[in-house]
């Protein structure tokens, strides 16, 4: 089957052609398309979420699949059933395929061993969420032109993020450099031999800075003193947005804490390209289903 778990290891040939696909996509928005009629796809959500959940089903229904959305709290899994049992019951009810969101690392990958339609991570842990970064590529490719040779700053929460991880593992791929920046405490050191930690000064002078959204839900309590703290040393204000170069952009996955890592100004800047990033989000799923589908 053709399963979608992540971008570790994906050619630069593969994710092009993805874009492309995306691209056809973007430019026949209204067209009635029903290359997936008969299909039955559905949203397995055992985390929360607005963005992915939402343009994945309306990528789905453009397709002209049919969506079956599912959400932990409303299912057995409040019984107690496992992530396992629930995938392979609604295999065995004959849907196509799965989009799969999960709160824990390395579940997915064991899943993929065992289900035999086609998975499609829309998050596991802090793993991967390679839709976003292929949104985030498409992004970048439409305003520069060009991927290969573009400096990007990832600055925030590294350890928790699983934007930063998919969006690394294709941006290397794809021929831009990668800078992180972050806090000591929210730096993941494995990956220090592939984006050197730099300083923020160091990071606002890269074409794209994507700043990510603190995950207040995965830290332990006392991490952060406080919001202020934050947003003093590790968030992109006003002030410090003034020193970006006059070409570049500012990304973020969303959701954004506003004032927090991101001022509130700067959310819908000309700067900004959050809102187009989140509508490149249907395009780029309904390249992705495509694909596991076909
Ligand atoms: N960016 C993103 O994944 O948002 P959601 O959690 O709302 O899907």
């Amino acid at each position: 089957s053709r399963h979608f778990l992540g971008l570790k290891g994906v050619s630069a040939e593969e994710i092009t052609s993805l874009l492309d696909r995306a691209a056809y996509w973007e430019g026949h928005p209204n067209k009635v398309n029903n290359p997936l009629q008969g299909k039955f796809v559905s949203n397995l959500f055992f985390e929360n979420s607005t963005r992915t959940r939402f343009s994945f089903e309306l990528a789905q229904k453009r397709l002209g699949a049919d969506v079956l959305n599912f959400s932990a709290a409303e299912s057995s899994v409040q019984k107690g059933e496992s992530i396992y049992d629930t995938v392979r019951t609604l295999e065995s009810m004959g849907i196509d395929a799965g989009v799969i969101r999960l709160k824990p690392n390395g579940v997915l990958q064991e899943l993929a061993e065992k289900i035999k339609i086609p998975l499609i991570n829309a998050g596991d842990g802090n793993n991967e969420h390679p839709t976003q970064a292929l949104l985030d590529f498409y992004t970048m490719r439409k305003h520069f032109g060009a991927i290969k040779g573009l400096t990007v700053s990832i600055v925030g929460d590294i350890l928790h993020s699983r934007v930063a991880r998919s969006n690394l593992w294709g941006l290397l791929a794809l021929g831009a450099k990668v800078k992180f920046c972050a806090p000591p405490s929210m730096q993941a050191p494995e990956l220090a031999e592939f984006a050197p930690y730099v300083t923020f000064e160091e990071a606002l002078q890269s074409d794209v800075v994507m700043m990510l959204r603190v995950q207040l839900e995965r830290h332990d309590t006392g991490l952060l003193k406080s919001a202020e703290e934050y947003r003093e040393h590790y968030g992109l204000t006003v002030e410090r947005s003034n020193r970006m170069a006059p070409h570049a952009i500012i990304m973020h996955p969303a959701p954004v804490n506003r004032n927090v890592e991101l001022d509130d100004e700067l959310v819908e800047h000309p700067k900004s390209k959050i809102f187009t990033q989140i509508a490149h989000g249907v395009p780029i799923r309904m390249a992705v289903i495509e694909r596991a589908l076909s």
